[in-house]
């Protein structure tokens, strides 16, 4: 199927419960990625109309505090901040801090939801809690979190190795529970996003393709194992010990995977690949939907043709329905 130019965005730009709830025109939310969702990624994507978020899964706290206070000079635009709860020595001095700072939106993940959603809802902030199951839907809900972040097994990054693809998870907690849906994994253009939507999300999140983007600041050498891998140069390493985690299919990462060894999350050896482009050293975090990326671009860019597009395929297919065929 062929997918028209959706008019002119100012005449005819779609709400969703996301882009209300969050103020942002483009219903795309930047991953919270460590070492990666940093000031110059993230202030490029709220600036751009999509959510920025600031990632605390690094533990490089004084740093982060550092993004976080720079973010305020480089958008004036909407942004979040991650609270990766495994990740973070300091919680509560963290917790204190993103409250002294007025952030408005936090993501939380790797954590007991109940642990943090009631003291952040008290203070006014919105608090949307990341799963990768049913079963982690419903201990957030439970917990009162504004909204889910679903996250999909074909994902890139930290994962439940028992996880469903965002097909199977996304309509199934959709379905169930009335909360704004923040659908992850596997989305990177209108076709995909489109799709989220028609399953139950109210919004996006991208990570792999944020990795991928010209505002990144990881070494040039992952870049292209992006552009240049295929669906499936991935593999799950730990993905009986943890932390599971989808990466980019290096020799190593193989060898661990198909040894069913546990996989050490050295920091120097990551900074290696982030920073220094080995990547053998450590482990370059990559999803499946790296196979539909070909080139590295201005977040922008991506947002915008991503909405754009995504608008024209929802039309498209409702004009089709309404006309009685959906293939051409
Ligand atoms: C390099 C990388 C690092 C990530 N780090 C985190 C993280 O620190 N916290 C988190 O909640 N998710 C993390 N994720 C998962 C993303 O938030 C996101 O849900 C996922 O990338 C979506 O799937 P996609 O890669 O297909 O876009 C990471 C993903 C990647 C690719």
């Amino acid at each position: 199927m062929t997918y028209g130019r959706a008019p002119a965005l100012e005449e005819a730009t779609l709400k969703t419960r996301i882009t209300k709830m969050l103020g942002i025109e483009i219903p795309i939310v930047q991953a919270p990625m460590g070492w990666i969702a940093r000031s110059p990624l993230a202030s490029a994507v709220s600036n751009a109309g999509g959510l920025g978020i600031i990632e605390t899964s690094s533990g490089d706290l004084d740093a982060i505090k550092g993004e976080i206070a720079a973010m305020r000079t480089l958008t004036d635009k909407p942004f979040g901040v991650n609270l990766a709860q495994m990740f973070i020595r300091d919680l509560p001095g963290m917790v204190d801090f993103v409250i002294k700072n007025e952030i408005s939106f936090v993501t939380t993940s790797a954590g007991d939801p109940s642990a943090l959603a009631p003291q952040l809802k008290d203070l006014g902030i919105t608090v949307f809690h990341v799963v990768p199951t049913l079963r982690g839907a419903e201990k957030a809900i439970a917990a009162g979190v504004d909204g889910l972040v679903v996250e999909g097994a074909e994902g890139g990054g930290f994962k439940n190795a028992d996880g469903a693809s965002t097909l199977v998870l996304v309509p199934e907690i959709a379905k169930r529970f009335d909360v704004p849906i923040i659908a992850a994994g596997g989305i990177v253009d209108g076709p995909s996003m489109a799709a989220a939507l028609a399953m139950g999300a109210d919004g996006v999140q991208m990570g792999t393709r944020m990795v991928a983007s010209a505002e990144s600041p990881i070494h040039d050498n992952w870049k292209q194992s992006i552009v240049n891998g295929s669906e499936a140069d991935t593999v799950m390493v730990n993905r009986h010990h943890r932390p599971a985690m989808r990466v980019f299919a290096s020799d190593k990462a193989k060898a661990l995977e198909a040894a069913n060894e546990p996989a050490a999350l050295d920091i120097d050896a990551m900074m290696g690949t982030y920073f220094g482009g080995d990547m053998e050293s450590g482990f370059a975090m990559s999803g499946q939907v790296q196979g539909r990326i070909d080139t590295i671009r201005p977040v922008a860019d991506v947002l915008r043709e991503a909405w754009d597009d995504c608008q024209s395929v929802l039309r498209t297919l409702g004009t089709a329905a309404a006309e009685g065929s959906i293939s051409a």
